[in-house]
């Protein structure tokens, strides 16, 4: 017997102009309510028509219109990735500092170009399609040990397993190690909150140190043992294109860490907020499982979970000049706050941006950010949620939540860190 599908809900974002206008004046990122985190498009909403470049108590300044951030990416001259300056007072020396100082994301050129070279020619496309067999004999394993249990959490037993899966796979991590993985990445990316508190900054610095020590026997064990580096990524960033772009020791470690923390919680928050949105929207569900044999849907639909819930919701740039964004006059120096999430849901980019259209077209998001940081990770991203989508829709089409969803309560990551729910009667 089908599972009680749904209702259907309703596409409209309701808020009476007086409170918006209140919202926009007195949004705070440092201080966000509960509401924020359950469902922070009503606040971008606010800030996208009363505030869409707005100073934030702390000097800095959130942008939350798509057509103010894009030219913030493509300057990234005026608009630095480098955190050196902000980190150092905020993390102190520390293993955080070294670890988030060091790895790409958070470099500008030409150090970023060196190590950015290295990771595109480790996850080229190539190989990531070569990891297609791997991954849906992965997510078959999950799918068959979900069928038994019946009742699941859609994060734990699905979500998050599949990334851990596929990146200790491309570290080559024996499978018994993988244990930390989760919680070290958690930790580690739980420092990037707009707000760091002690126990934060510990949990964070003790991920690093447990996860440095970990991969330094990892690697120098690889070093010794070198495998195929057509098909093992670790072996291909040990060796590099050739002597001229090999990564130091501690670059190599940190990017390995890196590469954990940028494709983990990402990808099990697409995944998870997927498998959410369909028992929201029980339409698009329906017409999705009845063309699940058509790749070119499952890939429109995944780029539309992208946009709808975007994995990472905020990003952040440094002005090293002055400039102008949206009219207004940035000094040198100024602390941005991309909003990722704010510009995926801008009416004037996206037609009805509130309504979850899996054949959206055009769609232009920026959940992968945009310019020279774009993703380094999106082509295995995409293979990732669209292999799991389909082949879990084709296992459990009639899926329903059993239990209150508990959200990470995060800003800048948004996703579930529980999902309960039914899989088989
Ligand atoms: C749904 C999943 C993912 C999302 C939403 C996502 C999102 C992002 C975003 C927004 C950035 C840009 C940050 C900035 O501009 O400062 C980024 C960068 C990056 N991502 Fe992903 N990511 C995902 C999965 C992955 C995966 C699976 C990997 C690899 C295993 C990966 C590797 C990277 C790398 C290496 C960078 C740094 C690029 C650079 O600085 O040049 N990501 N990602």
């Amino acid at each position: 017997m089908p599972l009680e599908p749904a209702p259907p809900k309703a596409p409209t974002l309701v808020l009476p102009p007086e409170r918006a206008y209140d919202i926009a004046r007195g949004f705070d990122l440092r201080s966000l309510s509960p509401d924020f985190y359950a469902d922070p498009y009503p606040y971008y909403h606010a800030l996208r028509q009363h505030a869409p470049i707005k100073a934030m108590p702390d000097g800095s300044w959130l942008l939350t219109r798509y057509d103010d951030i894009l030219p913030v990416y493509r300057d990234h001259k005026a608009c630095s990735s480098d955190k050196k300056k902000e980190f150092g007072p905020k993390f102190g020396p520390s293993p955080l500092l070294e670890h988030h100082t060091t790895s790409l994301i958070f470099n500008d050129p030409p150090l970023h170009t060196h190590v950015r070279r290295a990771i595109v020619g480790a996850l080229s496309q190539r190989h990531i399609a070569a990891m297609e067999p791997g991954l849906a004999k992965l997510v078959d394993g999950l799918l068959d040990t979900m069928e038994t249990k019946g009742e699941v959490d859609l994060i734990a037993d699905y979500a998050a397993a599949i990334p851990i899966g596929i990146i200790g796979n491309l570290l080559g991590i024996p499978a018994e190690e993988r244990g930390p993985l989760r919680d070290w990445s958690l930790a580690i990316l739980g420092a990037l909150e707009p707000v760091l508190t002690p126990e934060r900054a510990v949990a964070g610095n003790t991920a690093v140190t447990d996860m440095l020590a970990y991969l330094e026997v990892l690697v120098a064990d690889r070093r010794a043992h070198l495998r195929d580096p057509n098909v093992d990524v670790l072996t291909r960033l040990i060796l590099g294109e050739n002597e001229s772009e090999r990564l130091t020791e501690s670059q190599l470690l940190h990017q390995c860490i890196f590469l954990l923390n940028a494709g983990h919680e990402t990808t099990t928050n697409l995944i998870g907020n997927a498998l959410y949105a369909l028992t929201e929207w029980p339409a698009e569900r329906a017409k999705l499982i009845a063309g699940l044999s058509d790749s070119a849907a499952i890939g429109k639909a995944v780029e539309e979970f992208l946009r709808f819930e975007s994995p990472v919701q905020l990003g952040n740039r440094i002005t090293t000049h002055a400039i102008v964004i949206g009219g207004i006059e940035l000094p040198p120096e100024s602390r941005i706050t991309i909003g990722i999430g704010a510009a995926n849901r801008d009416p004037a980019q996206f037609p009805d941006p509130e309504r979850l259209d899996l054949a959206r077209e055009p769609n232009r998001h920026i959940a992968f950010a945009f310019g020279i940081h774009t993703c380094a990770g999106l082509n295995l991203a995409r293979l990732e949620a669209q292999v799991a989508l389909t082949r879990f829709l084709a296992r459990f089409p009639d899926y329903a939540l059993a239990g209150d969803p508990v959200r990470g309560g995060r800003a800048r990551f948004r996703g579930f860190l529980h999902l309960p729910a039914r899989v088989a009667l």
